[in-house]
């Protein structure tokens, strides 16, 4: 796992932006594994703003609400579309997002792993994390060998998302979301943590053991994992000094 620390959060999305048009430009029909949240939206700024050629790439979106439409304010879909989907090129066919309205949740999420298996598998997939270690919608005691399918929220996730639905009743119980095992085969993961609100979570998923009480946790069996935090989501780690090290040490042909 790297771990890249720098002062603000604003200066490890553009650190993580770089990564990711390097990789847009090196593999034009990339398939990018997409993430929703706070987190994510100044990365998504950085990358419209980049004016890069979306229209080979395919995206698979991370998680959904169970039984919110697609139009919904705090829908995934509208997030997407709103903060990145609409200011590209992206082949409306080629996007793909959980269906919160599905009839048959168990079909469609056996429909979207086999959707993602036939694109060639996600080359990068953007991870956020939640305060409690979840990388997708996946709660702790997930299972760690878990595939797309169904979750229900802890009351955890659902208080930290009530600032979103203006209120912790509107947030729904239930959502689709990729799985653990999902997750885990694709090729190179980006985890991004803000805030001091995500260091306990942080120093679990990067130095705690492996568990299913923080399932990012599991991100430490991943070959290639690049962790992106500002000052405040690292303070509860031990070996700072030595990520910032490795960072500043790093031979050119490594750099981002
Ligand atoms: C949300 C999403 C996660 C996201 C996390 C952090 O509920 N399901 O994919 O990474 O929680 O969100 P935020 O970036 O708003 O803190």
């Amino acid at each position: 796992m790297e771990i890249i620390i720098q002062p603000t959060p604003e200066a490890a999305t553009a650190i993580a932006a770089r990564l990711v048009a390097r990789l847009i430009r090196k593999k034009p029909a990339a398939v990018l594994g997409l993430a929703t949240g706070g987190t994510m939206e100044p990365l998504y700024r950085e990358l419209v703003a980049q004016k890069l050629d979306w229209s080979r790439l395919t995206t698979f979106n991370l998680d959904e609400y169970v039984g919110i439409a697609p139009e919904h304010s705090q829908s995934y879909h509208r997030f997407m579309r709103e903060k990145l989907l609409q200011h590209v090129n992206v082949a409306a066919a080629n996007v793909n997002i959980p269906d919160g309205l599905a009839q048959d949740v168990p079909a469609a999420c056996e429909n979207y792993e086999r959707k993602i298996s036939a694109a060639g598998g996600i080359d990068l997939q953007l991870l956020g994390i939640g305060t409690h270690g979840h990388i997708g919608f996946n709660e702790p005691t997930s299972s760690l060998a878990s595939r797309t399918r169904i979750k229900t929220l802890t009351p955890q996730t659902r208080r930290d998302n009530a600032r979103y639905f203006g209120g912790e009743e509107q947030v729904p119980h239930h959502v689709i979301t990729l799985g653990i095992g999902t997750i885990l085969e694709s090729r190179h993961c980006l985890l991004l943590a803000f805030g001091k609100q995500k260091a306990r979570a942080i120093a679990a998923a990067v130095e705690g053991p492996i568990t299913a009480m923080c399932p990012a946790s599991v991100l430490q069996l991943h070959p290639r994992v690049t962790v992106f935090l500002d000052e405040a989501a690292a303070a509860e780690l031990k070996l700072t000094d030595y990520y910032r090290w490795v960072y500043a040490q790093k031979p050119d042909w490594q750099r981002i």
